[in-house]
């Protein structure tokens, strides 16, 4: 299956993905493009490293999100992607992309949705109160983070913990959980029934 990533930002997830193909772990994924909506993002030097298409639109050269996300499509259609992984997108999809990959779009977030989705789950994990967190890969729909979850690990949160310390503890179980549901989404394995996404 023909994959886009799309980050906004530095890309371990985006590395990660890439390091579990190269270990054989995602036989039926292929990492065609790379999008970024910023200009900066370490995302793009990692594709140009590993000779995939780097992308970058900015939406403030557009109008609307639709202008923006049309021009994504255009700049995708040669390429025949059949998938899309949001790895740190730090933007809302909207209708353009949602339409042209019902159910084809993942997102990986670093908490237990439905708890604390958005920006600044790590922030708002700990000012909860919360004890445990961790990661979900879910499917994307039209709200923030509230798509079918395809797969969850958990971590524990410490007394101690500051925002970075609890981000890099979650980090390392997102490297795992994104290749593995990348795998499962690309071989066809998953289906989802309402809300729930069975393997
Ligand atoms: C990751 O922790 C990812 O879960 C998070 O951004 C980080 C990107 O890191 N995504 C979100 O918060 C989405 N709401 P990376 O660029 O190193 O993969």
């Amino acid at each position: 299956m023909r994959l886009a990533i799309f980050a906004s930002g530095r890309g371990s997830n985006f590395g990660a993905l890439l390091r579990a193909k190269a270990d054989g772990k995602l036989p039926a994924a292929e990492f065609v493009a790379l999008v970024s909506d910023k200009e900066t993002a370490s995302a793009l030097g990692i594709a140009r490293e590993n000779n995939i298409v780097a992308i970058h639109v900015s939406p403030k050269n557009f109008p609307t999100r639709e202008a923006y996300e049309a021009e994504i499509l255009k700049q995708l259609e040669p390429l025949k992607i059949e998938g899309i992984c949001l790895a740190g997108y730090m933007r809302l999809v909207g209708k353009i992309l949602l339409d042209a990959f019902p159910y084809r779009i993942l997102n990986i977030h670093p908490a237990l949705l439905p708890s604390f989705p958005g920006a600044h789950a790590h922030r708002d994990t700990l000012t909860y109160g919360a004890k445990i967190s961790g990661c979900t890969v879910h499917f994307v729909d039209a709200g923030v983070d509230t798509g079918p979850i395809i797969l969850q690990r958990s971590v524990p949160v410490l007394d101690d913990d500051t925002e970075d310390s609890l981000a890099a503890r979650i980090l390392i179980q997102e490297h795992q959980a994104y290749p593995e549901a990348v795998d499962l989404f690309t071989r066809n394995l998953l289906r989802v029934e309402g809300r729930r996404v069975i393997r």
